[in-house]
């Protein structure tokens, strides 16, 4: 009998199933057309990959209580084959959802399949088709018994941290697994951002090519900065176009796809009431940039500094952009772990904050070299209120404290746009600050709206009649 099966053969499904199957797991498969399902077998011949044609025929496979694992589009697709699949099910089968599914979706889902006695876990996976197919990162939550159930599986599917330690752990009940994954987004989202800045400006003002900007990401890669963004962006700067023989990225337009998960996390973030300014930032920058044609026409039109290669203090500014790059990742990570810290409050969710580091040090999409102190800041100070008031990233960005003002500087005067570098950098002097311009607000708010205000000076809520005065 099957230990799990598998419904949804794309990519990822796919490569999920060859994980399992290569560690002794024998899986049944099932996808919506027959000819897919037919094609992945004929490809795969594996006594532990067993094809089946009919949800009835798949179900029939499986060991009790029986696991279902879910590969399907996030949304409608999901609710649908839940449909199928839940009336041919028996109370304490298990239903895992590993797609990237919105958490309010994966807790609507479990109240509906509670009464069945049906389980539901959601599950977030990171790391693309080669995270899958060698080890990703598994984000799961739902019901712990469910979990216990399923572990090891992921347990054995799962990336592994230089430590042997597998990149999987509970992470607590309702949708705590995709709202992880969710963050995970969001700080994908930053971090893709600032890379992209730091080339920009670098390229634009510091004139360096794109072969000697491979050069510089590259080394910069064997040191604080190694992370799988930084190894793939090397890679992407040393590959050229075919046809043109320029750089292919110099080649690639300039609009910003996105399928909603960082979206989703400054939305909550909103909700939850933290701030997460790097994440938004990202995100507003790839909307921005889809408004390709109106940009082309403003490019014209609107008065400004044009970046122009300034030649002299090159060697300076790659100084500067690793400093401040290194900072904009180090915020980005305290912003999603605030994030997730503010969550688990909010919803009850059980996860460590350094757990939650420990499973991003390998096979997802943010693995960092700097994951590695994350995971040990909180391990000592599991009630750290951020992660910026660590000693290590304390003393890291005041550091590199000038490089990362001077980057940002150097863009804005000459008129490249660094959005998350600049809110990285407000977040952390708004977070360092003790007075803050709030008070002016507060008088504001009193003014128009007899909104009241606390005093520094005496206890008590206050109000003035301004326009009297
Ligand atoms: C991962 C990725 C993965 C993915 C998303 C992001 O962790 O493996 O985050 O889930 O690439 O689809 O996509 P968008 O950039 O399209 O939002």
């Amino acid at each position: 009998m099957a230990h799990i099966g598998l419904i949804g053969l794309g990519v990822m499904g796919q490569n999920l199933v060859r994980n399992m199957a290569r560690h002794g797991f024998q899986v049944a498969i099932y996808n919506r057309t027959r000819a897919k399902t037919e094609a992945f077998a004929h490809e795969h011949p594996d006594p532990n990959i067993v094809p089946t044609y009919t949800l009835d025929e798949f179900v029939a496979q499986l060991e009790r209580p029986r696991r279902v694992m879910l590969m399907v589009k996030a949304g409608a697709p999901v609710d649908a084959v839940v449909e199928q699949v839940r009336p041919l099910l028996e109370p304490g089968d298990i239903i895992v959802d590993g797609g990237n599914s919105h958490f309010t979706d994966t807790e609507r889902r479990q109240r509906a399949l509670e009464p069945h006695g049906i389980h539901f876990l959601g599950v977030g996976i990171s790391g693309g088709e080669e995270g899958a197919l060698w080890g990703p990162s598994i984000m799961p939550g739902g019901p712990r018994e469910a979990y216990d159930a399923v572990a090891p599986i992921f347990e054995a599917i799962a990336a592994k941290a230089e430590d042997g330690e597998p990149c999987v752990t509970y992470l607590g009940p309702g949708g705590a697994g995709h709202y992880v994954k969710m963050v995970h987004n969001g700080i994908e989202y930053a971090v893709m951002q600032a890379i992209a800045e730091v080339y920009d400006l670098l390229r634009r003002v510091g004139g360096l090519q794109v072969s000697d900007l491979a050069a510089v990401f590259e080394e910069w890669n064997r040191a604080e900065l190694a992370s799988f963004l930084m190894e793939i962006t090397a890679h992407i700067l040393r590959v050229k176009d075919p046809e043109s023989g320029d750089p292919l990225v110099e080649r690639i337009l300039d609009k910003a796809g996105q399928k909603g998960t960082g979206k989703w996390t400054s939305q909550n973030a909103f909700d939850v009431g933290i701030p997460v300014p790097s994440i938004t930032a990202a995100v507003e920058a790839r909307i921005i940039s889809a408004f390709k044609e109106e940009r082309v026409r403003a490019a014209q039109l609107l008065p400004g500094p044009v970046p122009e290669a300034q030649g002299q203090n090159r060697l300076q500014l790659i100084e500067e952009g690793r400093e401040a790059l290194f900072a904009d990742m180090v915020v980005a990570y305290a912003q999603g772990m605030a994030l997730l810290r503010g969550a688990a409050a909010e919803y009850g969710y059980t996860y460590h904050l350094a757990d939650v580091a420990k499973i991003w040090r390998a096979g997802c999409i943010i693995r960092a070299a700097l994951l590695e102190d994350i995971r040990r800041a909180f391990a000592e100070a599991p009630d750290l209120p951020n992660l910026l008031l660590a000693d290590t990233f304390r003393q890291a960005l005041g550091e590199r404290q000038q490089g990362w003002r001077e980057a940002l500087v150097a863009g804005l005067t000459n008129g490249v746009p660094m959005p998350v570098t600049a809110a990285s950098l407000a977040y952390y002097d708004s977070y360092r600050r003790e007075r803050l311009p709030a008070n002016l607000i507060q008088a504001q708010r009193d003014y128009f709206g007899a909104h009241t205000y606390e005093r520094v000076d005496k206890p008590g809520t206050f109000h003035t009649e301004w326009h009297q005065l």
